[in-house]
């Protein structure tokens, strides 16, 4: 039967498994930071083949976290690219340090490392690379520029989670990665995120940054500084739940780009940019085009959601920055996600298409 309810853009979905793990937490009586969150990040270690995975209130902590870890402080400056959510940029102001912006790649949308190169400081200490919608960094050509600068790199993976370059998990790659598990992810917790590395050092200073400056919390010893950026075990077995379900949305994903692909890349109005090859995908399907805002616009009025991509945060009041962007510019002005949510039926898919397809018929 055909719908008429409106298509948002992106929707968590959850269910009875969902609430049912949440719940019998609450039940056992534990809902501090404990099992829950160790169980889930052993998980995390198998799944991905890394030795130490972290959990996190959020990617934006992960990434502050993650440069303090790194010895990332005040006076020092982090390459960010210019077009990503505002947390990547936050997150590095929250280490004390101040975040320098970077070009865009106008067809990959990640950060230009021509541009990088250009743009390092003697008191720059890491560049943040996004991987963005899924679609891998330039990683080999940034690592050459960090071993030059003696640079760490972190990776912003939050829009990354199990997407894969041909060097592997994007979010392995580095020095760390941090990932999102937030409610426009592929999966999520409500907030949260966590932390990969290979590097001992790093998981230490992360478990002390997170809670409290001490290693075990068995001991009122603190050795050092450290905070409480602890994610309780409510979160932690709903992240458990929904990671059940990431293999199976992650084929969604796949073929909800493709059918978006078949019923439109043939219009000379859409750009659709590269999708990721190497066992990569697109965690919301993406495209640039000349009208977009018209575009959006008229969808909006028939009960369907598209979302802009952010404008640059060199456009944004708390990062303003008169230097030139022009990659990074056309990527803000024209970038655009479809609809995706991981319910999102086939029948509303062709919905989005034949809109989209009358849209920029009636223009011509
Ligand atoms: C590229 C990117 N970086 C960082 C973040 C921040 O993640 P969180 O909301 O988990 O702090 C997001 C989330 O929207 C993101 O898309």
């Amino acid at each position: 039967m055909k719908s008429n309810r409106e298509i948002p853009w992106f929707i968590p979905v959850l269910d009875d498994a969902d609430s049912e793990a949440v719940r019998q937490t609450v039940v056992s009586g534990f809902v501090n930071e404990g099992p829950e969150n160790r169980a889930f990040e052993r998980e995390l270690q198998s799944y991905f083949d890394v030795p130490y995975a972290v959990t996190m209130p959020s990617c934006t902590t992960s990434i502050a976290l993650a440069l303090k870890a790194l010895g990332v402080g005040h006076g020092d400056t982090v390459l960010v690219p210019t077009v990503t959510f505002i947390g990547t940029a936050s997150a590095v102001r929250l280490t004390g340090a101040e975040p320098i912006l970077v070009d865009v790649d106008p067809v990959s949308f990640n950060m230009d490392p021509a541009d990088a190169a250009r743009r390092v400081q003697k008191n720059t200490k890491a560049i943040v690379p996004v991987h963005l919608n899924g679609r891998p960094a330039a990683l080999p050509a940034l690592r050459k520029i960090a071993l030059k600068h003696n640079l760490a790199i972190v990776e912003d993976t939050a829009e990354g989670l199990a997407s894969k370059s041909g060097e592997g998990w994007l979010g392995t790659l580095s020095d760390a990665g941090c990932f999102s598990l937030a409610p426009t992810k592929i999966i999520t917790s409500g907030q949260g995120g966590f932390v990969l590395t290979r590097r001992e050092d790093v998981r230490d200073n992360l478990i002390r940054l997170r809670d409290h400056g001490r290693l075990s919390r068995s001991s009122d010893v603190h050795p050092v500084t450290g905070f409480n950026f602890k994610v309780t075990d409510m979160q932690a077995a709903l992240a458990r739940s929904q990671f059940k379900k990431l293999p199976g949305r992650i084929e969604r994903s796949r073929e909800i780009d493709r059918r978006y692909l078949d019923g439109l890349s043939d219009l000379p109005e859409m750009i659709f940019t590269p999708r990721p090859e190497d066992g990569g995908y697109l965690m919301w399907p993406d495209f640039k085009s000349k009208q977009r805002d018209a575009l959006v616009e008229s969808l909006k009025a028939q009960g369907i959601t598209l979302r802009p991509f952010w404008p640059a945060l060199h456009n944004q009041p708390a990062y303003a920055s008169s230097s030139a962007y022009p990659g990074a510019d056309e990527a803000s002005r024209e970038g655009c996600w479809l609809p995706c949510s991981p319910n999102i039926t086939d029948e509303e898919l062709d919905r989005v298409i034949d809109a989209i397809r009358k849209f920029f018929k009636g223009n011509k």
